[in-house]
């Protein structure tokens, strides 16, 4: 048993949809949330520049006690994971073979689309984690920018959730409309003939509905947000680290932007409201000192042994 929060992060927002999976599937887990608003999006950024954002805040993090680090940010993840788990002493999971996994449960006909920023689909880790697990199934990757911003903007606009926001306003205030954009980015993925589409993105579960009609019966979206939550839990359990029942989970927000507006976006993502969020400047971050990554993960070579 072990009350220490889970520290959860992502480039804003968007990793709030991994977090409100966390709360429905682990409710007595505390949760520390660090949004790195200020230098949103990674999305178009340099892979190795991500990389960098992410054992910063990983660090940031780790200093303050946390039981596992979750990268609930695919850009990050592509990025980042395997430098973080050679970097930190908790485990750390990551939003894409989770994703990756469920998309592979779900294809019948084996060709997957992936819809995600440039950074993910240029580092080609959906694509890696898909044929670990089928080395037959084939991925088809578009990237789709804005699709991001059609989310932020979407959550800044007045008050309804996002999908009321989509079919009411879209076709009048966007052109071209989300639909238009949408046909645009799905055909080429419909016209292969998938059966299943990955939100390689996490900030995309907030238009999922949209993006299902977009794409059209017969082919099955998937959110990697409920099965990381998954993972997270069956990692604690299997370590003995769940926290014990009945605990008063704490769930506590930081973001290096604007704390005002991170409770009010928020708030809409999680659909309860953000109570104490605090902003901690982006030069605290970048001041962090990160551990040396470990040399010795493959040094334990034994008799008979081999260590790969
Ligand atoms: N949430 C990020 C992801 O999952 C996308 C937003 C960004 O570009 O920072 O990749």
């Amino acid at each position: 048993m072990n009350d220490l929060p889970i520290g959860v992060f992502d480039s804003g927002i968007g990793g709030l949809t991994v977090v409100s999976e966390i709360m429905r599937v682990l409710p007595h887990e505390s949760v520390l949330y660090f949004g790195d608003t200020a230098r949103y999006p990674y999305g178009p950024r340099d892979l190795d520049e991500v990389r960098g954002f992410a054992l910063q805040i990983g660090s940031w993090l780790s200093q303050r006690q946390v039981k596992l680090l979750v990268i609930a940010c695919n850009t990050a993840t592509a990025a980042g994971l395997e430098a973080a788990q050679l970097t930190f002493d908790v485990p750390v999971i990551g939003v894409v073979e989770p994703g990756a996994r469920a998309a592979v449960k779900a294809t019948r006909n084996r060709k997957v689309g992936l819809i995600a920023t440039a950074g993910t689909i240029e580092s080609g880790a959906y694509a890696r984690a898909v044929r670990t697990l089928d080395a037959g199934a084939t991925v088809f990757s578009v990237a789709t920018p804005r699709f991001v911003d059609i989310v932020e903007q979407g959550l800044r606009m007045g008050p309804g959730t996002f999908e009321e926001w989509i079919a009411e306003a879209a076709d009048v205030f966007v052109r071209p409309t989300f639909y238009e954009i949408a046909r645009d980015y799905l055909d080429p993925l419909r016209r292969v003939g998938i059966d299943t589409l990955m939100l390689g993105c996490t900030h995309f579960p907030l238009m999922a509905t949209a993006i299902r009609q977009a794409v059209g019966r017969g082919v099955r979206v998937i959110s990697s947000a409920g099965e990381t939550a998954r993972d997270v839990g069956e990692t604690l359990r299997l370590r003995r680290q769940l926290a014990p029942a009945g605990n008063m989970a704490l769930h506590r927000f930081v973001t290096t932007g604007d704390a005002a507006e991170f409770g009010r976006l928020g708030s809409r993502v999680l659909r309860r409201p953000i109570t104490s969020v605090r902003t901690v400047p982006v030069e605290e971050i970048e001041a962090v000192s990160v551990p040396e990554q470990r040399s010795d993960a493959c040094d334990e070579e034994g008799e008979g042994m081999v260590c790969g």
